[in-house]
Protein backbone atom coordinates (compact mmCIF):
# COMPACT_ATOMS: atom_id res chain seq x y z
CA UNK A 1 0.00 0.00 0.00
CA UNK A 2 1.43 3.40 -1.01
CA UNK A 3 1.58 6.20 2.02
CA UNK A 4 0.67 9.80 1.52
CA UNK A 5 0.93 12.81 2.93
CA UNK A 6 -1.62 15.71 2.34
CA UNK A 7 -1.98 19.32 3.72
CA UNK A 8 -4.97 21.07 4.17
CA UNK A 9 -6.62 18.11 3.57
CA UNK A 10 -9.94 18.91 6.27
CA UNK A 11 -11.77 20.69 4.07
CA UNK A 12 -12.73 22.28 0.29
CA UNK A 13 -9.59 21.14 -2.54
CA UNK A 14 -7.86 18.77 0.04
CA UNK A 15 -11.03 16.80 1.40
CA UNK A 16 -11.87 15.94 -1.79
CA UNK A 17 -8.64 14.46 -3.03
CA UNK A 18 -8.29 12.85 0.52
CA UNK A 19 -11.31 10.76 -0.56
CA UNK A 20 -9.85 10.26 -4.16
CA UNK A 21 -6.67 9.17 -2.23
CA UNK A 22 -8.44 6.53 -0.02
CA UNK A 23 -10.65 5.43 -3.27
CA UNK A 24 -7.38 4.61 -5.05
CA UNK A 25 -6.26 2.76 -1.82
CA UNK A 26 -3.02 5.04 -0.63
CA UNK A 27 -2.96 5.08 3.52
CA UNK A 28 -3.18 8.85 4.06
CA UNK A 29 -1.78 11.36 6.65
CA UNK A 30 -3.62 14.17 6.23
CA UNK A 31 -2.78 17.57 7.60
CA UNK A 32 -5.52 20.74 9.37
CA UNK A 33 -6.53 22.10 11.94
CA UNK A 34 -10.38 21.21 12.29
CA UNK A 35 -11.17 17.68 10.56
CA UNK A 36 -15.06 17.05 11.98
CA UNK A 37 -16.47 17.88 8.59
CA UNK A 38 -14.23 15.69 6.62
CA UNK A 39 -14.15 12.95 9.21
CA UNK A 40 -18.32 13.04 9.57
CA UNK A 41 -18.09 12.71 5.50
CA UNK A 42 -16.12 9.96 5.53
CA UNK A 43 -17.65 7.70 8.02
CA UNK A 44 -21.29 8.64 6.55
CA UNK A 45 -19.37 7.07 2.99
CA UNK A 46 -18.20 4.21 5.18
CA UNK A 47 -14.50 5.14 4.63
CA UNK A 48 -12.86 6.09 8.25
CA UNK A 49 -14.56 4.46 10.69
CA UNK A 50 -11.89 4.08 13.75
CA UNK A 51 -8.83 5.17 14.51
CA UNK A 52 -6.17 2.68 12.61
CA UNK A 53 -8.26 2.47 9.50
CA UNK A 54 -5.82 4.37 6.23
CA UNK A 55 -6.89 7.81 6.85
CA UNK A 56 -4.72 9.30 9.85
CA UNK A 57 -5.97 12.99 10.62
CA UNK A 58 -3.34 15.44 12.20
CA UNK A 59 -4.33 17.96 13.75
CA UNK A 60 -1.56 20.98 13.16
CA UNK A 61 -0.97 24.89 12.73
CA UNK A 62 1.44 25.05 10.14
CA UNK A 63 2.89 28.39 11.44
CA UNK A 64 4.45 26.35 14.48
CA UNK A 65 6.82 24.85 11.84
CA UNK A 66 8.94 23.01 14.60
CA UNK A 67 5.65 20.81 15.73
CA UNK A 68 5.45 20.27 11.53
CA UNK A 69 9.18 19.26 11.48
CA UNK A 70 9.09 16.98 14.41
CA UNK A 71 5.63 15.23 13.23
CA UNK A 72 7.35 14.52 10.09
CA UNK A 73 10.38 13.14 11.82
CA UNK A 74 8.09 11.10 13.76
CA UNK A 75 5.85 9.69 10.70
CA UNK A 76 8.95 8.82 8.84
CA UNK A 77 10.17 6.54 11.36
CA UNK A 78 7.80 4.02 10.33
CA UNK A 79 6.22 5.29 6.91
CA UNK A 80 7.93 5.89 3.90
CA UNK A 81 6.41 8.18 1.55
CA UNK A 82 5.32 7.83 -2.21
CA UNK A 83 3.30 11.03 -2.72
CA UNK A 84 3.34 14.43 -0.81
CA UNK A 85 0.45 17.03 -2.01
CA UNK A 86 1.09 20.29 -0.74
CA UNK A 87 -3.01 21.73 -0.92
CA UNK A 88 -2.74 23.86 2.39
CA UNK A 89 -3.18 27.58 1.40
CA UNK A 90 -4.34 30.65 2.65
CA UNK A 91 -5.45 34.08 1.05
CA UNK A 92 -6.17 37.49 1.91
CA UNK A 93 -7.05 39.86 -0.30
CA UNK A 94 -7.39 43.54 -0.75
CA UNK A 95 -5.34 46.56 -1.57
CA UNK A 96 -1.73 45.34 -0.31
CA UNK A 97 -1.31 48.23 2.57
CA UNK A 98 -4.48 47.16 3.89
CA UNK A 99 -3.00 43.90 4.88
CA UNK A 100 -1.18 43.30 7.72
CA UNK A 101 1.89 42.12 8.57
CA UNK A 102 0.20 38.62 10.43
CA UNK A 103 -1.50 38.17 7.36
CA UNK A 104 1.62 38.54 5.07
CA UNK A 105 3.57 36.15 7.39
CA UNK A 106 0.79 33.56 7.52
CA UNK A 107 0.49 33.58 3.53
CA UNK A 108 4.06 33.48 2.76
CA UNK A 109 4.04 30.84 6.05
CA UNK A 110 1.92 28.50 5.03
CA UNK A 111 1.55 28.62 1.16
CA UNK A 112 5.39 28.39 0.45
CA UNK A 113 7.21 28.01 3.44
CA UNK A 114 5.65 24.83 4.15
CA UNK A 115 5.73 23.29 1.07
CA UNK A 116 9.38 23.92 0.78
CA UNK A 117 10.14 22.48 4.52
CA UNK A 118 8.11 19.05 3.37
CA UNK A 119 9.72 18.95 0.30
CA UNK A 120 13.16 19.07 2.12
CA UNK A 121 12.25 17.09 4.53
CA UNK A 122 10.44 14.16 2.67
CA UNK A 123 12.99 14.00 -1.19
CA UNK A 124 15.07 11.76 0.03
CA UNK A 125 11.73 8.94 0.95
CA UNK A 126 10.93 10.06 -2.66
CA UNK A 127 13.94 9.52 -4.61
CA UNK A 128 13.91 5.90 -2.40
CA UNK A 129 10.15 5.48 -3.50
CA UNK A 130 9.77 7.17 -7.20
CA UNK A 131 7.53 8.91 -5.38
CA UNK A 132 5.25 11.65 -6.70
CA UNK A 133 4.66 15.72 -5.44
CA UNK A 134 1.92 17.53 -6.13
CA UNK A 135 1.79 21.17 -5.15
CA UNK A 136 -1.75 22.91 -5.08
CA UNK A 137 -0.46 26.25 -6.74
CA UNK A 138 -3.27 28.84 -8.33
CA UNK A 139 -3.64 30.65 -11.67
CA UNK A 140 -2.53 33.59 -9.95
CA UNK A 141 0.82 32.15 -10.14
CA UNK A 142 1.02 32.80 -13.82
CA UNK A 143 -1.06 36.50 -13.84
CA UNK A 144 -0.56 39.63 -12.02
CA UNK A 145 -3.27 39.76 -9.17
CA UNK A 146 -3.93 42.86 -8.12
CA UNK A 147 -5.81 42.55 -4.78
CA UNK A 148 -4.17 39.74 -4.22
CA UNK A 149 -0.09 40.59 -4.85
CA UNK A 150 0.81 38.92 -1.85
CA UNK A 151 -1.48 35.86 -2.08
CA UNK A 152 -0.09 35.21 -6.15
CA UNK A 153 3.54 36.12 -5.47
CA UNK A 154 3.42 33.18 -2.48
CA UNK A 155 1.85 30.93 -5.48
CA UNK A 156 4.31 32.00 -8.26
CA UNK A 157 7.29 31.17 -5.79
CA UNK A 158 5.50 27.85 -5.01
CA UNK A 159 5.48 27.16 -8.50
CA UNK A 160 9.00 28.48 -9.13
CA UNK A 161 10.40 26.23 -6.60
CA UNK A 162 8.73 23.26 -8.10
CA UNK A 163 9.72 23.72 -11.35
CA UNK A 164 13.69 23.97 -10.58
CA UNK A 165 12.82 21.23 -8.10
CA UNK A 166 11.55 18.85 -10.63
CA UNK A 167 15.28 19.44 -12.90
CA UNK A 168 17.30 18.78 -10.03
CA UNK A 169 15.16 15.82 -8.67
CA UNK A 170 14.12 14.13 -12.10
CA UNK A 171 17.30 11.71 -12.16
CA UNK A 172 16.20 10.07 -9.14
CA UNK A 173 12.78 9.08 -10.43
CA UNK A 174 10.77 11.98 -8.46
CA UNK A 175 7.52 13.04 -10.04
CA UNK A 176 6.51 16.64 -9.42
CA UNK A 177 3.40 18.67 -10.58
CA UNK A 178 1.81 21.91 -9.91
CA UNK A 179 -2.01 22.36 -10.65
CA UNK A 180 -2.93 25.68 -11.44
CA UNK A 181 -6.71 26.22 -10.53
CA UNK A 182 -8.15 29.37 -11.65
CA UNK A 183 -11.63 30.13 -9.00
CA UNK A 184 -12.92 26.47 -6.96
CA UNK A 185 -16.00 26.82 -5.00
CA UNK A 186 -14.68 26.45 -1.25
CA UNK A 187 -14.25 28.07 2.09
CA UNK A 188 -11.34 29.89 0.68
CA UNK A 189 -12.71 33.28 -0.36
CA UNK A 190 -13.81 34.08 3.64
CA UNK A 191 -11.45 36.85 3.94
CA UNK A 192 -11.89 38.28 0.80
CA UNK A 193 -14.70 40.92 -0.87
CA UNK A 194 -15.59 38.18 -3.46
CA UNK A 195 -16.83 34.77 -4.05
CA UNK A 196 -17.76 32.36 -6.37
CA UNK A 197 -20.56 32.67 -8.77
CA UNK A 198 -23.75 30.46 -8.21
CA UNK A 199 -23.09 29.10 -11.66
CA UNK A 200 -21.05 26.38 -11.89
CA UNK A 201 -20.14 27.65 -15.41
CA UNK A 202 -17.89 30.30 -13.56
CA UNK A 203 -15.98 27.96 -11.21
CA UNK A 204 -14.39 25.09 -10.81
CA UNK A 205 -15.08 22.12 -8.02
CA UNK A 206 -13.07 20.52 -5.70
CA UNK A 207 -13.92 17.41 -7.80
CA UNK A 208 -12.72 19.11 -10.76
CA UNK A 209 -9.21 19.64 -9.50
CA UNK A 210 -9.18 15.88 -8.26
CA UNK A 211 -9.83 14.92 -11.54
CA UNK A 212 -6.46 16.37 -12.44
CA UNK A 213 -4.80 14.69 -9.41
CA UNK A 214 -6.55 11.74 -10.48
CA UNK A 215 -4.86 11.79 -14.20
CA UNK A 216 -1.70 12.93 -12.59
CA UNK A 217 -1.15 9.90 -10.15
CA UNK A 218 -2.85 7.27 -13.26
CA UNK A 219 -0.73 8.57 -15.85
CA UNK A 220 2.43 5.99 -17.13
CA UNK A 221 5.70 5.56 -15.24
CA UNK A 222 8.36 7.65 -17.48
CA UNK A 223 6.13 9.90 -18.50
CA UNK A 224 5.45 13.41 -16.31
CA UNK A 225 2.85 15.82 -16.11
CA UNK A 226 4.65 19.16 -14.53
CA UNK A 227 1.74 21.82 -15.27
CA UNK A 228 -1.91 21.61 -15.23
CA UNK A 229 -3.65 24.84 -15.60
CA UNK A 230 -7.68 24.43 -14.58
CA UNK A 231 -10.18 27.31 -15.38
CA UNK A 232 -14.31 27.36 -15.71
CA UNK A 233 -15.83 28.25 -18.91
CA UNK A 234 -16.51 31.91 -17.45
CA UNK A 235 -14.97 34.41 -16.00
CA UNK A 236 -17.22 35.96 -13.65
CA UNK A 237 -16.93 36.51 -9.66
CA UNK A 238 -19.24 37.56 -7.05
CA UNK A 239 -18.59 40.66 -5.10
CA UNK A 240 -19.04 40.70 -1.38
CA UNK A 241 -19.31 43.75 1.36
CA UNK A 242 -16.95 42.19 3.90
CA UNK A 243 -13.43 41.71 4.02
CA UNK A 244 -11.56 40.13 6.87
CA UNK A 245 -14.87 39.65 8.73
CA UNK A 246 -12.94 36.90 10.57
CA UNK A 247 -10.45 38.86 12.13
CA UNK A 248 -10.66 42.11 14.64
N1 LIG B 1 -10.54 28.05 -3.86
C1 LIG B 1 -9.89 28.58 -4.90
O1 LIG B 1 -10.46 29.36 -5.69
C2 LIG B 1 -8.47 28.23 -5.19
C3 LIG B 1 -7.94 28.55 -6.45
C4 LIG B 1 -6.61 28.25 -6.72
C5 LIG B 1 -5.83 27.64 -5.75
N2 LIG B 1 -6.38 27.34 -4.54
C6 LIG B 1 -5.50 26.70 -3.54
O2 LIG B 1 -6.08 25.47 -3.19
C7 LIG B 1 -5.64 25.09 -1.89
C8 LIG B 1 -6.83 24.61 -1.07
O3 LIG B 1 -7.74 25.68 -0.91
P1 LIG B 1 -9.31 25.47 -0.76
O4 LIG B 1 -9.95 26.23 -1.85
O5 LIG B 1 -9.66 24.06 -0.57
O6 LIG B 1 -9.58 26.34 0.57
P2 LIG B 1 -10.00 25.90 2.05
O7 LIG B 1 -11.27 25.13 2.01
O8 LIG B 1 -9.94 27.17 2.83
O9 LIG B 1 -8.83 24.92 2.50
C9 LIG B 1 -7.61 25.37 3.00
C10 LIG B 1 -6.96 24.23 3.75
O10 LIG B 1 -5.68 24.68 4.24
C11 LIG B 1 -5.62 24.44 5.64
N3 LIG B 1 -4.86 25.47 6.33
C12 LIG B 1 -4.91 26.81 6.13
N4 LIG B 1 -4.11 27.43 7.01
C13 LIG B 1 -3.55 26.48 7.78
C14 LIG B 1 -2.65 26.49 8.87
N5 LIG B 1 -2.18 27.63 9.41
N6 LIG B 1 -2.29 25.31 9.45
C15 LIG B 1 -2.77 24.14 8.96
N7 LIG B 1 -3.64 24.06 7.92
C16 LIG B 1 -4.03 25.21 7.34
C17 LIG B 1 -7.05 24.47 6.12
O11 LIG B 1 -7.17 23.76 7.33
P3 LIG B 1 -8.42 24.01 8.37
O12 LIG B 1 -9.63 24.29 7.51
O13 LIG B 1 -8.52 22.72 9.14
O14 LIG B 1 -8.04 25.18 9.19
C18 LIG B 1 -7.77 23.79 4.96
O15 LIG B 1 -7.70 22.39 5.09
C19 LIG B 1 -4.94 26.33 -1.31
O16 LIG B 1 -3.55 26.18 -1.41
C20 LIG B 1 -5.39 27.45 -2.23
O17 LIG B 1 -4.42 28.48 -2.30
C21 LIG B 1 -7.66 27.61 -4.22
Amino acid sequence: MKTAIITGASSGIGAAITKELLHLGYRVFGFGRDFTSLLADLEKEGIYTSPGSDFIPIVLDFMQTGKLIEKIREIRKTSKIFLLINNAGVGYFGLHEELKPSMIHEMVTVNLEVPMLLCQLLLRDLKETGGHIIQISSITAKKNSPHGCAYGATKAGLTAFSQSLFDEARKYGVRITCIHPDMTKSNFYRNADFGTEADPACSLSPEDVTAAVRAVLTAREGMVIPDITLTPQKHRIAKREKRFPNLK
